[in-house]
């Protein structure tokens, strides 16, 4: 899809649809919407008076003009109540109104700077959410569908205003939100492949291809660097699969110092059927998205590297399959991770924690001034919060407030919860330093406080995305699958670090 901008009359354009917007309680349409009724001989302010408009949000209502006017269509999509629009709000909007157009055979779309100057919405900020949220809501993977696909793509939408000198920010905002979404689909296409065709292997070709593409510093340890380093947890884990292990490190400078002002990093099981604690069958097969974590840092670093902050930013993607073998890690087996701490094994199918130890540890060995770990590392997790909210973590509440207020401004909603020091007795164990599960009461706590142990004094959050990572419907600029969250959350977090 094509997202051009143009400084012209959006009741002039010959497109096979345009959008515009009503809010909820207006009687009259105003602007651009008020110029659209007029060439329509009132039919818009017809149906509000009818009734079947009420601009709620996400109501979209398909207006055929029948030659009244050089555009096939107009959608008028509700945007709700006009002091309580945000920027969330307009990407979602346009997502469910792109969706609907391009499941009736729309190729190209006209729309406006949506929302501007509404509720203190900027030019820029509009463009951005209406590229993304087209970019987002009409995602899809088809990749092995070998039929011919139920409909055709939008493949062009312009926005448009009579404003030449809003042009160059509407551009800024398009760029920048084109950036964003191309990394949040590019996360979900890594999510949504097969776990056969998502090997770590795979994972480190994708983060070659990143590297080559933007320029990044890509560093790849295989199973016998891991040993070297003593990345026992990792490889323990490792150990029953056939699949050799990657640890994949990607560096993006962007200041002179030599200091890494973040290292993200992100869980990169790609299968996970529990290991020796096997997961039932039905419904393993989710257990290919349990990378989510690996491929969100992945795909930010991709923006990033786009988007070029003046800030120094390290990725670490510990990768590997759990899979139950004759060489496989048991329960009661002790671990001893990079850092020197030794872990007794209660579950196998608690292994993201495992890898991330070594992952963390690894961390600190650079000298990390922060560090943020993406996860889906919890059930516990998915039950508190659902597919709504992101579950966070950490010991530096500065951070926390800060990840949290990246993922609004994504719309990418984020939960704190808590950490406080009385979980700790739940991960002690009898025969190591700390044993791998705290039981089934508060465990996206008990894994968090476990990974605390290994970030140590470096200001650290933890995003469990066991919730949020898919979705089992479309939901605003959401469809059914990989979400790709949280990955505009980890570049606007790296934007807001890089001003300061
Ligand atoms: N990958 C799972 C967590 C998960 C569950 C992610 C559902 C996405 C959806 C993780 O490795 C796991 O198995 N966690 C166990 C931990 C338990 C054994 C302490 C869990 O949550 O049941
Ligand atoms: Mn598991
Ligand atoms: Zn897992």
């Amino acid at each position: 899809m094509e997202i051009k901008v143009a400084a012209g009359d959006i009741t002039q354009v010959e497109v096979d649809a345009v959008i515009v917007n009503v809010f909820q309680g207006e009687e009259i349409p105003g602007g651009d919407t008020a110029a659209l009724d007029k060439a329509l001989e009132g039919t818009i302010s017809l149906l509000i008076k009818q009734g079947e408009i009420k601009g709620k949000l996400n109501e979209v209502t398909v207006i055929h003009s029948l030659g009244k006017l050089r555009a096939g269509r107009v959608a008028v999509v509700g945007l709700g109540k006009p002091e309580k629009l945000t920027l969330s709000k307009v990407r979602g909007a346009v997502a469910e109104a792109c969706r609907l157009l391009q499941k009736k055979g729309v190729k190209s779309v006209a729309t406006v700077a949506q929302g501007e100057g509404v509720s203190g919405i900027s030019v820029e900020g509009s463009a951005q959410v209406i590229a993304e949220g087209a970019l987002l809501g009409v995602y899809s993977f088809l990749r092995y569908r070998t039929g011919e696909a139920e409909h055709g793509e939008i493949e062009q939408i312009t926005i448009i205003t009579p404003d030449e000198s809003k042009v160059p920010f509407l551009q800024q905002g398009s760029q920048k939100g084109q950036i964003m979404a191309g990394a949040t689909n590019l996360a979900r296409d890594m999510v949504n492949e097969p776990a056969n065709y998502m090997t770590p292997s795979d994972m480190a070709k994708k983060a070659e291809e990143l590297a080559v593409t933007y320029g990044l510093e890509l560093t790849v340890l295989e199973r016998e660097q891991m040993q070297e380093l003593g990345m026992g947890a990792l490889l323990g884990v490792a150990q029953g699969s056939q699949q050799p292990p990657r640890f994949i490190i990607l560096r993006y400078q962007g200041a002179s110092h030599k200091k890494i002002d973040i290292a993200l990093v992100g869980k990169g099981i790609t299968f996970d059927s529990g290991g020796i604690s096997i997961k039932p069958s039905e419904g393993m097969g989710e257990m290919k998205t349990d990378m989510a974590g690996g491929a969100a840092v992945m795909a930010a670093m991709g923006a990033i590297a786009q988007l070029k902050p003046g800030i120094n930013v390290m990725a670490l993607i510990p990768a590997t399959e759990n899979l139950p073998s004759g060489t496989a890690l048991k329960p009661a087996d002790v671990l001893t991770a990079m850092s020197g701490k030794t872990i007794e094994i209660i579950s196998t199918d608690a292994e993201g924690r495992l890898i991330l130890a070594d992952a963390l540890g690894y961390a600190n060995t650079q000298k990390v001034r922060l560090i943020v770990d993406v996860a889906t590392l919890t059930g516990a997790c998915r039950i508190a919060l659902g597919d709504i909210c992101t579950g966070a973590f950490g010991n530096n509440q500065k951070l926390v407030d800060k990840v949290i207020a990246a993922g609004n401004e994504a719309g990418e909603l984020i939960w704190q919860m808590p950490l406080y020091d009385e979980y700790k007795e739940l991960n002690k164990s009898d025969v190591a330093d700390i044993k791998n599960t705290g039981g089934r009461w508060g465990g996206a706590i008990t894994a968090a406080q476990f990974l605390a142990e290994f970030a140590g004094d470096t200001p650290w959050v933890h995003l469990d995305i066991a919730g949020t990572s898919m979705s089992d419907k479309e939901r605003d600029y959401l469809v059914k699958g990989a979400t790709g969250v949280p990955v505009r959350t980890l570049v606007n977090l790296v934007l807001t670090l890089a001003k300061k």
